[in-house]
């Protein structure tokens, strides 16, 4: 008995053969990497809410390589004076296409989608398609973006700060954000709607937007505060928190609350120091990496 394989089979085989050949080549020569974007901090001891996001993320992805930028030119330059040299977002994706990554997944460590975040965008999209460059490139969205990150984030601090205030108490929690003048600043007081609805007493205000800390004085006052446990509500406790919310300036959010006649508590963590914050950081991390498949 003759077996014989018919040409057409045979054209088949090798080009399955073939394809499965590129295919694992392709495989072979995947290189991922993830790229944490932050505005930087000088404060070492604010740098420990860095340290803590690090760790978690290369618990979840121990295999994959994991860098800095700082979009901060300022704070960069500051660290450059020191020996510490932290790239922009472009600096890094620059050196990750010429080191061969082909998928990398950059992470907004900003709280808000504001212009910070704009501007990184802008940064990630120009660096896609580029004729040599990193072939699958997707960026992860901020901790506050849409509704449930709101509800999950209130959540977890309600749940942190629940010594500090109750239903009935004329004690309150304080977050300092930092704010903005772009149209994201909005996040800010939607939080303290769905912090409104938690029973015991939140308030956000804002250094650079909108609300200023007069009107979260006003509420206290309304509700017959008497004791606020201070603390920021930015990633890491660092210049802000420092010196615009426990400064000795008379101008600090402590100072004003004392002259205010309340009496304050400063808890002095960032919010990048809180497991339940870091989790959703990781959250939107996944989500854009599920972009890549
Ligand atoms: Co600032």
């Amino acid at each position: 008995m003759k077996h014989k394989i018919q040409p057409g089979i045979l054209l088949t085989i090798i080009v399955v053969f073939t394809l499965n050949m590129s295919l694992q080549a392709g495989e072979s020569s995947s290189k991922k990497g993830l790229l944490l974007v932050t505005f930087g901090t000088s404060y070492p001891e604010a740098k420990v809410a860095f340290d803590h996001i690090e760790d978690r993320v290369k618990e979840v992805w121990p295999d994959t390589e994991v860098r800095w930028a700082y979009t901060s030119q300022f704070i960069r330059k500051k660290l450059a004076k020191r020996g510490e040299v932290i790239p922009s977002p472009a600096e890094a994706l620059a050196r990750m296409g010429e080191e061969g990554f082909t998928h990398v997944v950059v992470q907004s460590l900003h709280m808000i989608p504001g212009s910070e975040f704009h501007d990184l965008a802008q940064t990630v999209n120009a660096f896609r398609g580029l004729p040599e460059g990193i072939r699958h490139l997707s960026l992860g969205m901020p901790l506050l973006n849409v509704h449930a990150d709101l509800t999950h984030i209130g959540d977890a601090m309600a749940r942190r700060f629940q010594d500090c205030t109750g239903q009935n108490s004329r004690e309150a929690v304080v977050f300092m954000g930092h704010g903005s003048h772009h149209a994201a600043n909005v996040y800010y007081p939607a939080f303290q709607y769905y912090l409104d609805e938690l029973p015991g007493h939140f308030y956000i205000g804002t250094v650079e937007g909108y609300p200023e800390i007069d009107k979260v004085v006003a509420r206290l006052k309304t509700n017959g505060i008497e004791k606020v446990c201070l603390t920021p509500f930015i990633s890491v406790a660092g210049d802000h928190a420092l010196n615009d919310m426990a400064g000795e300036d008379p101008e600090s959010w402590k100072n004003i609350l004392e002259q205010e006649g309340f009496h304050v508590e400063v808890v002095m963590k960032g919010l990048a120091e809180y497991d339940e914050v870091v989790d959703l950081w990781i959250a939107h991390l996944k989500d854009a990496e599920n972009a890549w498949k």
